[in-house]
């Protein structure tokens, strides 16, 4: 019998390893790539492959504890997939968001800058690992902040992150040690908006998700 699922891929970064210095040093990024980011995407497909052989009866898993697996394994893998592009070197990111982004930072949040301290605060207070997120929300067509622990709980069905930071020890301590509020700070200096009012603009153009019942 012929099953089986779509597999994942490591993304190449859109920038060298030591770009975004000084803010994020060449060793961090290179280990979260190569061995963070990496590590998510195989065992999303670790996960897959053991249904595929599930399915195919070639050995029995544990369901519950494989579906937990890829949960958190695809959640890294599609967050850090964001995060990358997300971020631009010193002088591309940086400084404040255009378009129809801004507006609609505007009208959700008041301004830019009540945004970036909520956001900030939503960063540095996750509980143990985990990200902050800006999303937009195809039900009410604005913009929602979300507070993500580890990769995947806490998220939000439907919701379509266009912002993430990444406060895992990981994603800072080598040159921040445990002080995440200023990886969080000067995080700013690097985020690459185009990227996410790219992202906006697709967002505003998907279609509403299948919750509600389906027209005959
Ligand atoms: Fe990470």
């Amino acid at each position: 019998m012929m099953v089986g699922f779509g597999k994942y891929e490591l993304p190449p970064l859109p920038y060298s390893y030591n770009a975004l210095e000084p803010y994020i040093i060449e060793e961090i990024m290179r280990l979260h790539h190569t061995k963070h980011h990496n590590s998510y995407v195989m065992g999303a497909n670790t996960a897959l492959e053991k249904l595929e052989k599930h399915l195919r009866g070639e050995a029995q898993v544990d369901v519950r504890a494989v579906l937990r697996d890829f949960s958190f394994n695809y959640g890294g893998h599609i967050m850090h997939s964001i995060f990358w592009p997300n971020m631009a070197p010193p002088g591309k990111g940086g400084g404040k968001p255009g378009g129809r982004l801004e507006d609609f930072i505007n009208k959700n949040f008041g301004s830019f800058d009540n945004f970036k301290n909520l956001f900030s605060q939503a960063a540095k207070t996750v509980e143990g690992v985990g990200w902050a997120v800006l999303a937009y929300d195809p039900i009410t067509g604005d913009l929602k902040l979300l507070q993500v622990e580890k990769h995947n709980l806490l998220m939000t069905a439907g919701m379509v992150p266009l912002l993430v930071i990444d406060v895992w020890e990981h994603a800072y301590y080598l040159q921040y040690k445990n002080d995440r509020a200023s990886y969080v700070d000067n995080w700013w200096n690097v985020v690459n908006w185009s990227d996410v009012e790219a992202r906006l603009e697709k967002a505003l153009n998907l279609a509403k998700p299948l919750i509600f019942p389906l027209a005959p």
